[in-house]
């Protein structure tokens, strides 16, 4: 099974300035938890151990928050507040192991996802991109795909529709024969021209892929904007190794925007145990 997912969080984050000039993007939290928390609980339920964070200058605040506070943590323990305490110390279980490493140059995600090829012991691995929030409490979405991959063998990415116009946001796959929630991918492109591309089925930001894509990604060229695309390698992958698209169940959110980082924000704010009730109250009260 995926045993290891890589985080590309390497990201600057402009969109979010100035919040983000001195703290990552993927720390700024929805509700009370950093985006990059939710991604890591995400890849844990789908059973991943080996965690691997592909960061750059200015992210220390990523590996802080999964390590140890032993300060934070011996003025808790020494004052009995175990429940604080116990929320501290599982950010992340002890099972799991967090690698971390630098993508020195913006070469693009594929160049990212190629920086983490040396910590990948496996044959198949996980990708989480933590901007884009799936939630399902019952069924993450990565866990969903990983057990799309040990029933066929496939790699596969996420997709899910989106207008028309949009796609040109998005990595966007050709796969015309679906049978319940997967498909055969015979191509994906990268950000086409509405009028050129394959359909309306959008890559979201989750990925089980065969180890093979690093020999490709290594074999890459970067496209016009000078990046390296994990789109590209896909496109190269699926010639010779099955790859499947599998639109997963769950309710999507693009926090790598303003809009969608608050449309997560409310979403996840109504459902919040402790906080959730009382807010939920509260929109309906400024709504009318
Ligand atoms: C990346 C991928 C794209 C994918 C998207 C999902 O684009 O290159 O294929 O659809 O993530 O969020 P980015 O959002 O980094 O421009």
């Amino acid at each position: 099974g995926m045993k290891t997912v890589v985080f590309p969080v390497a990201g600057l984050g402009t969109r979010f300035l100035p919040a983000t000039k001195a703290v990552p993007k993927e720390m700024l939290p929805v509700v009370d938890k950093p985006l990059i928390q939710y991604a890591v609980e995400e890849a844990v339920s789908a059973g991943a151990e080996t965690l691997i964070f592909v960061t750059g200058r200015t992210k220390n605040a990523i590996a802080d928050h999964f390590d140890t506070a032993y300060e934070l943590e011996t003025e808790l323990a020494s004052k009995n507040k175990n429940d604080l305490l116990e929320i501290a110390q599982s950010v992340v279980p002890k099972n799991v192991s967090c690698l971390y490493v630098r993508q020195s140059q913006p070469l693009g995600l594929g160049h990212a996802i190629l920086c983490a090829k040396p910590m990948v012991q496996e044959s198949v691995f996980g990708v989480i991109l933590p901007d884009d929030l799936i939630y399902n409490p019952q069924s993450p979405a990565l866990a969903q795909l990983a057990q799309h991959h040990g029933q066929t063998g496939s790699s596969v990415v996420s997709v899910s529709e989106v207008r028309p116009e949009h796609v040109s946001r998005y990595g966007v796959v050709d796969a015309p024969s679906f049978e319940g929630r997967s498909g055969r991918l015979q191509g994906i492109v990268e950000k086409p021209n509405p009028e050129d591309a394959p359909s309306n089925l959008a890559v979201v930001g989750r990925y089980v892929l065969s180890s093979e894509i690093f020999s490709i990604l290594e074999n890459t060229e970067a496209d016009h904007r000078g990046e390296i695309q994990i789109t590209d390698a896909i496109a190269t992958l699926l010639k010779h190794h099955p790859v499947d698209a599998y639109r997963f169940e769950g309710q999507q959110f693009d926090c790598g925007n303003k809009l969608g980082f608050l449309q997560a924000t409310v979403t996840l704010g109504t459902k919040h145990a402790e906080v959730g009730e009382a807010f939920a109250d509260w929109l309906n009260q400024i709504e009318h």
